[in-house]
């Protein structure tokens, strides 16, 4: 199965759970500065959200895939304030008529005092979990 992990961090929180799945898929994960190279089964892709939204990068990003050359994205992300951090970007994939897998692995993430340190060491062993069961 070939997988690519491509993410956007403003506080390194999505960049550290990127690597948390780096560890599982093996793969170099980037930043969605990177277009996909080649087609690939899955892509991990994560965010967070800022001023209500991921950034406009994402979305850039999203709007380079096609079905033709992403089996299906596994979404990330991680938030203070709303619920479903990767709902923007599931609506921008759909958009674009790539398949998104039904489950997301969401957590909280800081915003100053709020939730201050996730996520955490328990935050990306669940990561690690969840990923675990896709590619198994
Ligand atoms: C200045 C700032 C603004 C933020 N704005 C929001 C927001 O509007 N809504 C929300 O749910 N979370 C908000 N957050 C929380 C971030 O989404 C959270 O820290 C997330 O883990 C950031 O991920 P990243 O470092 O990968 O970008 C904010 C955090 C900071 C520090």
């Amino acid at each position: 199965m070939k997988a690519a992990i491509r993410y956007y961090s403003k506080f390194g929180h999505s960049k550290q759970m990127a690597q948390a799945i780096a560890e599982i898929v093996r793969q170099n994960p980037l930043t969605v500065e990177s277009p996909l190279a080649e087609q690939v089964d899955v892509l991990f892709l994560g965010a967070g959200i800022f001023l209500g939204s991921v950034n406009k990068s994402v979305i850039l990003f999203i709007n380079t895939l096609t079905p033709d050359k992403v089996g299906c994205v596994v979404l990330f992300g991680s938030s203070a304030l709303i619920s479903e951090p990767t709902k923007g970007m599931r609506e921008a994939l759909v958009k674009r008529g790539v398949k998104v897998y039904d489950k997301v692995f969401e957590c909280k993430g800081a915003m100053g005092p709020l939730n201050s340190g996730h996520p955490d060491k328990h935050d990306l062993e669940a990561l690690r979990a969840f990923v675990s069961e896709i590619v198994k």
